[in-house]
């Protein structure tokens, strides 16, 4: 039986025409195939492509027309895209439901700015803790700040989970051969006991700083790791005076970190105006600060400072977040996808996938309008990819010949044609021809006319033809980094941070919360209860009732 909402439904996106006139454009789309368009003009790479600094974008090989973009700048207008980017940028409460501002803007801007929250600059606290952050990563790198035992420090440990994880591990590993090499990075951010105990196994306590990285410093997995990071310490030869040297945190919470134990001097400041998957900005990125250095840390926020100019400064026209976040709408709300791949063809953004997942989903995974209303329109797709070339062999099959087509970002480092070595050329090489397979395809009278020269019987051509045949017109974004340095990741975070944002402008959600994760935070606690036995689990479902007998029963 299907349970109706009991709460009004908006079908429709804005107020205006634009979204009927896109849905009628859809069909006309339909039948219109990316090669014949290409085939048709000359100019169309020239005409779909934008610079920001060090990012280059081609978007031509997507299943659009002048039209089409013209149709999603009236959406864009219609659901007054630039009345929220300019509510954000001025720190009004766009968080609606938390009643918070989305403030990581402030984070990377010039610290003589004046940014204002309930009348209160910002800035000035901005300042203070990347100060103490400078003194702090220098005193650390340069071995002017010790451990207990006065042994250099040569590994960190940061301790935290989803926002408080993936923004610092993507930048850390994106970033390597900017780091220093005496001083390794780890992240603990799950609670198998296995992977907790890999890392702390290969640690000394004397020589480990620990950061308890937590916005809310309540989440379960950083408490009980913080815990068990605690427990070794102690365990290893540490005492309770030797924390101080050694256990640092993150927390918009520091009363609750000095509960946990950790001095007030070690406890370093972010605020309840950054949502947590946008927090790598703050002192968040601690571990970033102490492998790059303060300086290199700052060039990460200048870059994601430079993608915000562009952003607020450029037209739409030629504006590649709002580009970038309409394309996005036009698959989801009128070509009916549900997925987007990420492909950086790059081992150093290995990590940008799941990054973006949590940016994208737990950002605009919503099926309430900021009225209140259920909406029937689709939002976040499912963001799902992996480094190239390895994934070639992995899931693009189901990219080129699957039933529905999925958009790719292709993510590559541009190199001089100078020193671009075999390497470097191979990923390039790559990137393009799978960009241009699933744009052109390959018709089943070429590959009969191919079979045939190369003396397949016709027996052979007929059964085989149509598997070795691909229907094409499937879209991809190409993005070139000039470099992959920390100016030009930061540029490049901001930008997908702003692609998500104007998503949920056009889709009315709120973007910054997350009330979707707590139902399972609070049952995880009921049953964790009923696991140890504490209770019954009478008013469990018979499902997991049987689940947690089924582990009870196991000896
Ligand atoms: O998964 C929910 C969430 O609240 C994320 O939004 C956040 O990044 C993560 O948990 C960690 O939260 P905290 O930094 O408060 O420990």
């Amino acid at each position: 039986m299907m349970v109706e909402s009991e709460n009004p439904t908006t079908s429709t996106i804005g107020e205006g025409t634009a979204h009927q006139l896109l849905k009628s454009h859809a069909q006309q789309m339909q039948a219109v195939h990316m090669r014949d368009m290409f085939a048709q003009d000359p100019t169309r790479f020239d005409q779909f492509n934008i610079r920001v600094g060090s990012i280059f974008l081609d978007y031509s090989k997507n299943r659009i027309t002048p039209e089409t973009v013209s149709l999603l700048f009236q959406l864009a207008h219609e659901t007054q895209i630039l009345r929220h980017r300019t509510e954000m940028f001025e720190g009004l409460e766009i968080n609606e439901t938390e009643q918070r501002a989305a403030l990581h803007t402030a984070l990377r801007s010039p610290l003589d700015q004046e940014i204002l929250v309930h009348g209160h600059n910002v800035m000035k606290d901005i300042a203070d803790v990347q100060n103490r952050m400078r003194t702090f990563t220098e005193g650390i790198r340069s071995g002017r700040i010790c451990g207990a035992g006065g042994k250099r420090i040569t590994n960190v440990v940061n301790i935290g989970i989803g926002g408080s994880h993936l923004g610092p591990q993507l930048a850390v590993q994106a970033l390597t051969p900017y780091t220093t090499p005496s001083l390794n990075i780890h992240f603990i951010s799950g609670v198998d006991p296995s992977l907790v105990n890999d890392v702390l196994s290969r640690l000394h306590w004397d020589q480990t700083l620990f950061i308890i990285s937590s916005k809310s410093f309540s989440t379960l997995e950083t408490k009980m790791n913080a815990m068990t990071a605690r427990q070794w310490f102690l365990e290893s030869g540490g005492t309770e005076n030797d924390i101080p040297h050694h256990f640092i945190a993150v927390s918009s919470r520091p009363d609750m970190a000095g509960e946990f134990g950790i001095a007030p001097e070690n406890v370093y400041e972010m605020w309840d105006w950054v949502g947590g998957r946008y927090s790598m900005w703050s002192a968040v990125g601690m571990p970033i600060a102490l492998a790059l250095g303060m300086d290199g840390f700052l060039e990460l926020l200048t870059g994601a400072h430079d993608m915000d100019r562009h952003f607020v400064a450029a037209p739409m026209e030629s504006n590649m977040p709002i580009i970038l976040a309409l394309l996005g709408v036009w698959y989801i709300n009128y070509l009916g996808v549900s997925a987007h791949a990420i492909v950086p063809y790059t081992e150093l953004l290995e990590d940008f996938p799941a990054y973006l997942q949590q940016l994208d989903m737990e950002s605009n995974g919503k099926r309430t309008s900021l009225t209140g209303t259920a909406i029937s329109y689709s939002t976040a797709p499912i963001i799902w990819g992996g480094a190239g070339t390895g994934v070639q062999h992995s899931f693009f099959q189901r990219l080129h010949q699957g039933v529905e087509f999925v958009p790719v970002d292709f993510i590559a480092k541009n190199v001089s044609s100078g020193t671009l070595d075999e390497g470097n050329r191979a990923l390039l090489a790559n990137c393009f021809a799978q960009s241009q397979a699933l744009m052109r395809g390959k018709e089943i009278h070429e590959v009969r006319s191919e079979m045939a020269q190369n003396d397949f019987s016709s027996e052979d051509i007929d059964f085989l033809s149509p598997h070795r045949s691909f229907p094409g017109n499937r879209p991809s974004n190409t993005l070139l980094l000039d470099d992959l340095s920390p100016r030009t990741l930061g540029a490049l975070i901001a930008l997908y941070e702003h692609k998500v944002a104007i998503q949920g402008f056009v889709w009315n959600i709120d973007s910054f919360d997350q009330w979707g994760v707590e139902l399972g935070k609070s049952l995880a606690t009921e049953i964790d209860d009923a696991l140890l036995g504490h209770t019954q689990g009478e008013s469990l479902d018979a499902s997991t009732a049987g689940l947690i007998r089924a582990v009870q029963n196991r000896h």
